[in-house]
């Protein structure tokens, strides 16, 4: 398995880079590591985590993602936004690692940092990660998770046109019974609403947040 921590980074391998029209969804950098530790340790970015993250912690998150780019898995990209900001944060795709009847499947996820919440960066960039992990990976379907209480990442899956039956709805096997973050919602996009949608179109501002 490829340690970046070993590859010089200017070796990194590159992330396919995909663009919208705000954004640039492109391969990590150096440079990021600075400004994603500063959004990882924001407690208003990790209101539904069970905590901050210092910087060896992000910095290791760092090196999980592009050990998975490395390893040809579904993973996140930097998120630029052109001539305002060379990064606010990530967008992308995982495998989860943990058992549910869900899993296997592909994961689609955000994270930004707070100056640049509320212009719809997160749905963007993640449309256009969905349309990239569709063709590539050809899942039958992308899901997304988060607490209940995360309104905003709800908003962003239901403004992919992701569905959600509350019969889905989970114990995250990650934290112990008893914690308050460990009931999820699932919502759920089949391959064949996004394909019949036509991939591209712009995300929905329609749905209800259920709560
Ligand atoms: C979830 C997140 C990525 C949304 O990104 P975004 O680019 O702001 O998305 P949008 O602009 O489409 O806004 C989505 C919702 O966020 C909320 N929101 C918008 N601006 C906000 C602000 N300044 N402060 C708090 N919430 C805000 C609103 O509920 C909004 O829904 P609306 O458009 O129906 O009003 C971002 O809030 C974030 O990074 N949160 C912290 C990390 C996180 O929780 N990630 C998800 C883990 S499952």
């Amino acid at each position: 398995m490829a340690d970046p921590r070993r590859i010089a980074p200017e070796l990194w391998p590159p992330a396919p880079e995909l663009r919208t029209e705000r954004l640039v969804l492109r391969a990590w950098r150096e440079a990021d590591r600075a400004p994603f530790a500063d959004l990882n340790a924001d407690p208003a970015v990790m209101e539904h985590f069970p905590s901050v993250l210092d910087r060896a912690a992000s910095d290791a998150m760092v090196d999980r993602i592009v050990e998975r780019w490395a390893d040809g898995r579904p993973s996140l990209w930097a998120v630029e936004v052109p001539g305002e900001a060379a990064f606010i944060g990530f967008v992308g795709l995982l495998e989860p690692s943990f058992t549910a009847p869900f899993t296997p499947c592909i994961e689609v996820g955000w994270r930004l940092a707070a100056p640049f919440w509320g212009r719809g960066f997160a749905p963007e960039a993640a449309a256009a990660a969905l349309g990239h992990g569709f063709d590539t990976y050809g899942p039958d379907e992308i899901v997304s998770f988060t607490v209940p209480a995360n309104i905003s990442s709800r908003r962003v899956m239901e403004k992919l046109g992701m569905g959600h039956d509350p019969a889905d709805d989970f114990d995250h096997p990650n934290l112990p019974v008893g914690d308050p973050l460990r009931r999820h919602v699932l919502y759920r996009l089949p391959a064949a609403e996004w394909r019949d949608r036509g991939r591209g179109s712009a995300p929905s501002t329609a749905a209800v947040t259920d709560k």
